[in-house]
């Protein structure tokens, strides 16, 4: 972390926190490869739950399914932290939809805009993706060791940053809201808002997240999505969440709703209408 500019970000960033243990300890780089890849490194040599890895740029920032995360310097926010909380493995999902909340609460609170989350985790602003949120698990004999939860908010990126075929999909609250995001008092009051909902969590379960989710992805009810899960790709109609998180849809044919734990939405006829406002 060489460059002043660099400095000042952490030492901002550091002064404007007032979290209990999430960013403490904090790693900041100027540029790395993938916080996720680092923090997960840490979290393998027994670094404490609330450790967070943040850099300015990343030359191999990673995506779901493979994909990879531009990750361009001086612009976004790319954010890595270390949990470690007692649950069933199968709970651990959750945690991406809880990531959205807290990103969704600091775009709205903090930034005046009006975000909308994408199932599971994608938080959209006018209808672009604007955020990404990538959870990996270490896990021991079936137990939860550690959970590197990485976030990327696409913050003051240009329109060049983006790939000409991506401008329909992706964006960044600057070229939606008009207006440059302050980056450390953005990161500070995302991991505020993340750490009062994950203890939220840990104390109350899903249950206890549940209305806010909703609040973010109402647009989703009725709405006509293809998922391609796991299992194989579904088409169908947005019932709602069930209580565990996972996606409730009805397919064409009726009969018993679908339930899905994880997969790639594509909202049938496009992303920008229905955001809900
Ligand atoms: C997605 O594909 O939507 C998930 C993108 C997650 C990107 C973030 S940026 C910080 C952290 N480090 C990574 O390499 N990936 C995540």
């Amino acid at each position: 972390m060489d460059d002043p500019a660099d400095q000042s970000f952490a030492a901002t960033f550091t002064r404007q926190l007032p979290t209990r243990f999430l960013g403490r300890p904090l790693h900041f780089f100027a540029t790395i490869d993938s916080t996720n890849t680092y923090a997960a490194g840490l979290a393998r040599a027994g670094a404490c739950e609330g450790t967070v890895v943040i850099a300015d740029s990343q030359s191999g920032g990673k995506g779901r399914l493979g994909r990879s995360w531009i990750s361009p310097p001086g612009v976004n926010l790319y954010l890595s932290a270390i949990l470690r909380p007692s649950v069933p493995a199968a709970t651990v999902p959750q945690l991406n939809l809880l990531a959205a909340v807290a990103v969704a609460d600091t775009v709205a609170r903090d930034c005046g805009l009006t975000p909308a989350i994408k199932w599971p985790n994608d938080v959209l602003v006018g209808g672009k993706k604007v955020c990404g949120i990538l959870a990996e698990m270490q896990t021991e004999a079936g137990a939860v060791r550690a959970v590197v939860l990485g976030i990327g908010v696409n913050l003051n990126a240009p329109l060049g940053a983006f790939p000409e075929e991506l401008r329909d999909k992706a964006s960044s609250l600057f070229l939606t809201g008009g207006r440059l995001v302050d980056r450390p008092a953005f990161a500070a009051a995302l991991l505020t808002h993340l750490e009062k909902l994950y203890v939220l969590w840990l104390e109350q379960g899903f249950p206890a997240l549940r209305p806010a989710w909703e609040h973010y992805a109402a647009w989703m009810i009725g709405t006509p999505i293809t998922v391609a899960a796991p299992e194989g790709t579904v088409t169908g109609t947005v019932l709602g969440l069930d209580s565990d998180g996972a996606l409730l849809l009805q397919e064409g044919g009726g009969g018993t709703p679908r339930r899905l734990l994880a997969g790639d939405v594509t909202v049938v006829g496009g992303y920008t209408h229905g955001v809900r406002s």
